[in-house]
This record gives structure tokens, C-alpha cells and sequence, in this order.
């Protein structure tokens, strides 16, 4: 039985407590969070106890740390968390800085931790089917990956301006997901952004509409595009063509019925947003990381590394848009 401790109440560690509680090989010790009627509401739906992140650090009857807190505290959290001992399931990003993401990783590695990051839809089941049969050769030889994803409505500019920008804080998943899918790095990323749709985000000194193309070692290239705007619906698709062939996943609709008449085809509207169109991929993913927990296996997926390697993209894209020049990736 993995015994967890869940630090941060809010939208995201509601729903992996709701999986925690589901799994019969796990159970939810702890809820922590900043605000206390966060962390008493929570608990009190799972039958858990309230702490204090020190007092579930030092607890000996927790096993594994989820960090469902704001991206800020994540590396001190995996690093107080590493050195207590715990195995740690950490949501993305592990931090908007580099340095500060390479030095918890040192931590983690030094006390020999079990870590996984929160890169969520590596595990929707269609995506990840897509990754399966790429690496079973249906499509030959890779040679173009195309990640689309568009928000339905933008954040407020005021979210914008603490979040690190389009390329750390929305972009970062479809860095990842073009890694997951590419199965080689990309040596160099050139960036192109504008506020199309909020003025206010440009002026809060970021954008809304961005595209990324990247290239890797042996030339296989990659274009990812984002819009903080789709009138549809959350719209999040992906496209790899290889040597053999072309394999992609659509969106995921609100139902499957469809309409045929005079005017054409009509289906019911695209899941409107993440905590919807992801929540499998949400349970798919803790499930793995308690299952791994379980067997020992210290070295579940996506790693430490994977979130460094998707936060240098990010920088490196940043820079491409403000320089307007490639920028090459270490
Ligand atoms: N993988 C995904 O798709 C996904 C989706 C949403 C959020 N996230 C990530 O999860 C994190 C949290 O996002 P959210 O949307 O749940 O935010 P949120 O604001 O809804 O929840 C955060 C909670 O943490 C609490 N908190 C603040 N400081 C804390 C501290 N020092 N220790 C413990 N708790 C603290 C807050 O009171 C709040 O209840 C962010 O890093 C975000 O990037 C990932």
C-alpha cells in the first residue's frame, strides 16, 4: 500500500486525490495546502488528515509526495521531499529556471529518489497508442512531427504575467509531447509569437498565438503551434509522418453522434478544457506512478530529465522570439 501525502488542494491535486482514493494499491494520508479550509474540504472527502508539509516530510507513514502546489515551490518541495525519503510525483513545470531545475535534479539523484513529472498526456490513451505504433514501425522512419494545441479562451493577462510565458507555461507540454513522440532531441528551435487575441497579454510582455519549428541531430523536424483561442473547444492534435506512412490522433468530441442532413455533417462540440479532455490521462499517469512506487521501480516515466530537457526547449524558444534568431538547444 503506497501511503500519500498531497501537498497543494487546489484544481490539480483535487484530481489526483480522486485517483489516489480510487486506486486500491494507494491511499491518501495527507492533504497540505496554503490555505487551510483547502486542505480541511479535501480531506474531509477522502477521510484524510490534515498537515503541514514539514510534519508529512517527517511522518513515517507516508511513502510518496504529490506536489499539486503553484509551480514555484516545486524544486524546494522534490528537494525537502528527496531528502526525506519520499518517492515524489511532481506536476509540471519543475521550475521556470534551468539552473534551479539542474540543481533538484542533483538532489534527487544524490539521495536516489523516485521522481516523475506530471507531462499528463503522454498518457491519453490515444496519443500514447500513437507513440506505440510509431516505436512498432508503422510508420517507418520518422521525418515531420506536428503538435497543434489551442486553449479555448485566453487567462487573464494578470496569470500571464507571473506564468513565464506562452513558451514555459503552454507550450512546455507539447515540448514534451513533440520529445515523447520524436524519440530523439532537438538541437535547435526557432520561435515566432504575436497577441492576436488579448492586446493586454502583449502588453503584460507576452503572446498568445506562437509557432516553434525544431530541428534534431540527423534533420527530423518538428512544428508545434498554440493559440490561447479556439472558438471549437480545447483542440489538441498531433501528426507524425514517417517513411511508410502518416499517423495522427483528432480531438475527442463531447459524445459521437453526429448529424447528417442537407447542410452537411454536424457533431457535438471538442471537450472544452484540460480537467475534461485529460482525465484519463490524469489517472493513467498517477496509476503508473503508484504501480512503479510499488514494484521499486525507480525510474518511472516521464523523468526529472524529460521536464529539464522540455524547460530548455522552452528557454531556448523564449529567446528565438525575442531575438527573431535559431536558437541551438545543449
Ligand atoms: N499537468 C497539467 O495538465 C496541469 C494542469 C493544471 C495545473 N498544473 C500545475 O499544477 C500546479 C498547481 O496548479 P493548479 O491549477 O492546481 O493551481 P491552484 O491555484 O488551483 O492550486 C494550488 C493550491 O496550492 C496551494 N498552495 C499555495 N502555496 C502552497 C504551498 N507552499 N504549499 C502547499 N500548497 C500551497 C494553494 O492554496 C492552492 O490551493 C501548477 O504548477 C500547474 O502548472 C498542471
Amino acid at each position: 500500500m503506497i501511503r500519500f501525502g498531497v501537498i497543494g488542494a487546489g484544481r490539480i491535486g483535487k484530481v489526483h486525490s480522486a485517483t489516489i482514493a480510487a486506486n486500491p494499491k494507494a491511499t491518501l494520508a495527507y492533504i497540505a495546502d496554503a490555505m487551510p479550509k483547502a486542505a480541511h474540504d479535501l480531506a474531509a472527502k477522502y477521510g484524510a488528515k490534515v498537515a503541514s508539509f514539514e510534519e508529512i516530510l517527517k511522518s513515517k507513514d507516508v511513502d510518496a509526495i504529490l506536489i499539486g502546489s503553484p509551480t514555484g515551490f516545486h524544486a524546494d518541495q522534490i528537494q525537502a521531499a528527496s531528502k526525506a525519503g519520499k518517492a515524489i510525483m511532481c506536476e509540471k513545470p519543475v521550475s521556470l529556471s534551468v539552473q534551479m531545475i539542474e540543481k533538484t535534479l542533483k538532489v534527487v539523484e544524490k539521495n536516489k529518489s523516485t521522481l516523475m513529472i506530471g507531462f499528463n498526456r503522454r498518457f491519453d490513451p490515444n496519443f500514447a497508442e500513437v507513440e506505440r505504433r510509431i516505436r512498432k514501425g508503422d510508420i517507418g522512419a520518422i521525418e515531420m512531427v506536428t503538435v497543434i494545441s489551442r486553449d479555448p479562451a485566453p487567462p487573464p493577462a494578470d496569470y500571464v504575467k507571473g506564468s513565464g510565458g506562452i513558451f514555459r507555461d503552454m507550450m512546455i507540454h507539447d515540448f514534451d509531447m513533440a520529445r515523447f513522440l520524436m524519440g530523439e532531441e532537438f538541437v535547435v528551435v526557432n520561435a515566432l509569437g504575436s497577441a492576436l487575441v488579448d492586446k493586454a497579454i502583449g502588453k503584460a510582455g507576452d503572446v498568445d498565438t506562437a509557432a516553434v519549428q525544431m530541428q534534431t541531430k540527423s534533420g527530423r523536424i518538428a512544428v508545434i503551434t498554440n493559440s490561447r483561442r479556439a472558438t471549437y473547444g480545447y483542440d489538441q492534435r498531433m501528426e507524425v509522418h514517417g517513411s511508410k506512412g502518416m499517423i495522427h490522433a483528432k480531438n475527442v468530441h463531447n459524445s459521437t453522434v453526429e448529424v447528417l442532413s442537407d447542410a452537411g455533417y454536424k457533431a457535438d462540440p471538442i471537450q472544452n478544457f484540460f480537467l475534461e479532455r485529460y482525465g484519463a490521462a490524469y489517472a493513467n499517469e498517477l496509476n503508473t506512478f503508484i504501480a512503479a512506487v510499488e514494484k521499486g521501480n525507480r525510474n518511472p516515466k516521464p523523468s526529472g530529465f524529460d521536464g529539464l530537457q522540455a524547460q530548455k526547449l522552452a528557454d531556448a524558444a523564449t529567446k528565438s522570439w525575442q531575438t527573431g534568431k535559431p536558437v541551438k538547444v545543449s
